[in-house]
């Protein structure tokens, strides 16, 4: 099975939204039924990894990562800095599924690296963020993100993870 090389914005013209399923039904509802929407309204933007498709037909998703902006209280991050007293703009790392079909082929990871390096290049162009947070679904989907050592948890929420922009740049 070929994979697109990158991603692309999820666009119900050219993706198989209804065929997506993760396992986590949260999860392939709100690419089902939201994504697209949300893209257009602007509260979020879902990326998709289509499945190459010779005959030109719409295509399936093997991977998605949808990434919006958020604030958090600076005092609840694990950094040393002393932040303002006002909220702290943050990337978030809303959602991040690979299909059932697709697991265990490195996919993950692949969505992972593209969210980061896309959330650093957004901020670099001009979005500040401090950092990019996450909320964590379940004790499997923190299993997955402990793997890699960027990620620290926040004071006040163990679900909610923190990697600092400075280490996202360096992805
Ligand atoms: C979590 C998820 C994204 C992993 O995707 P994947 O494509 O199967 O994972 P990869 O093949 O990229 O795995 C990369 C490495 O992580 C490991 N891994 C995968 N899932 C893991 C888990 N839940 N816990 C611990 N390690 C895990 C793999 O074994 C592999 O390790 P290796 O380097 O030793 O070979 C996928 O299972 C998924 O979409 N789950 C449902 C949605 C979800 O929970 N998303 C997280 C939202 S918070």
């Amino acid at each position: 099975m070929e994979f697109s090389q990158s991603f692309a914005a999820i666009n119900r013209a050219e993706h198989r939204l209804k065929e997506f399923d993760c396992g986590k039904p949260g999860m392939n509802q709100f690419i089902q039924q939201f994504a697209c929407k949300h893209s257009k309204l602007g509260l979020s933007r879902t990326m998709v990894l289509p499945v190459a498709n010779l005959e030109g037909d719409k295509r399936l998703i093997a991977a998605c990562f949808t990434l919006a902006i958020a604030t958090v209280q600076g005092k609840s991050l694990p950094v040393k800095k002393s932040l303002p007293k006002y909220p702290t703009p943050v990337a978030l790392l809303a959602r991040l599924a690979v299909d059932l079909k697709y697991q265990n082929k490195r996919l993950g990871e692949k969505s992972l690296i593209s969210a980061l390096r896309h959330a650093a290049r957004l901020c670099d162009e001009g979005l500040p963020a401090y950092g990019l947070i996450l909320d964590v679904l379940d004790k499997d989907a923190l299993s997955f993100y402990q793997r890699y050592d960027i990620f620290h948890q926040l004071s006040d929420d163990p679900m909610r993870l923190f990697a600092p922009m400075s280490v996202l740049r360096k992805i």
